[in-house]
């Protein structure tokens, strides 16, 4: 079909004056047929150069919008792309065991605090607020990133709740409340702004939505290897 519209405007381009044809020529009026002739030279360059013009101007247009594409990609860290890659989630796991000793050594696993120190000129060209700067070097930015702050607040959430579950106070009534707050709200934005769209299945014989169900997933530990790069401390462990 696309073949056949080309052919079809490349035959009506052949009766184009811009390649003089054999009927042109055999027009025994002289003035005439030059007249049209130039008049038609005339509008056949004028359509090629805005032909050239459309298509210039649509592959610049193609170009700056994957170029602005790349730079957005490119906002979660300099990470361009982290692997992806498919794993299975389960109900329970060491981090759900209600063994105390299996569960409380799961989940101090994460030691890595996410702080990271980044070139001024990156955040400059993304267009992102200033950072505090290194010290020592006004040149370098902190920051933390975001998966490690909410795996920060998800954990300080469940040593406060194993505090209150085990008997004991919270040292700091004002400041513990103070810290929940935040991490409840910091979680609730991270939750609300991936919008995650996986339909769990809901199993015929239990409630444990998802349970063995494959899920795609960025590399967390590809993520945690970048941070230990990037460390804004001599101990990415603790600063
Ligand atoms: C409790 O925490 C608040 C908020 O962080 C702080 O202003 C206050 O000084 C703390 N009180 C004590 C006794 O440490």
């Amino acid at each position: 079909m696309a073949y056949e519209q080309w052919k079809e405007s490349s035959e009506a381009g052949d009766e184009c004056p811009l390649l003089p044809t054999s009927d042109l020529s055999k027009q025994s009026d002289s003035r005439r047929p030059k007249k049209d002739t130039s008049r038609r030279l005339i509008i056949g360059c004028m359509i090629l150069l805005l032909v050239f013009l459309s298509v210039t101007n649509a592959t610049t247009a193609i170009y700056l919008t994957r170029a602005m594409q790349d730079q957005w990609h490119q906002t979660y860290t300099s990470l361009e792309s982290i692997e992806e890659y498919w794993t299975i989630f389960q109900t329970m796991t060491e981090f759900s065991s209600p063994d105390p000793a299996i569960v409380d050594a799961a989940w101090q696993q994460y030691v890595i605090n996410g702080f990271v120190t980044l070139p001024n000129s990156w955040a400059e060209d993304r267009h992102w607020p200033a950072a505090r700067s290194m010290p020592g070097n006004p040149s370098q930015g902190i920051y933390v990133v975001d998966g490690f702050h909410q795996l920060h607040c998800l954990m300080s959430i469940r040593d406060t709740v194993s505090t209150l579950i085990d008997g004991s106070h919270v040292h700091n009534r004002t400041h513990t409340m103070r810290h929940l707050n935040h991490c409840y709200d910091a979680l609730r934005q991270a939750i609300i702004c991936r919008a995650d769209d996986t339909p769990l299945y809901v199993p015929k014989d239990t409630f444990w939505s998802g349970d063995g169900q494959q899920r795609r997933c960025r590399d967390w530990k590809a993520l945690e290897d970048w941070v230990i790069r990037h460390t804004a401390c001599q101990d990415p462990v603790g600063c």
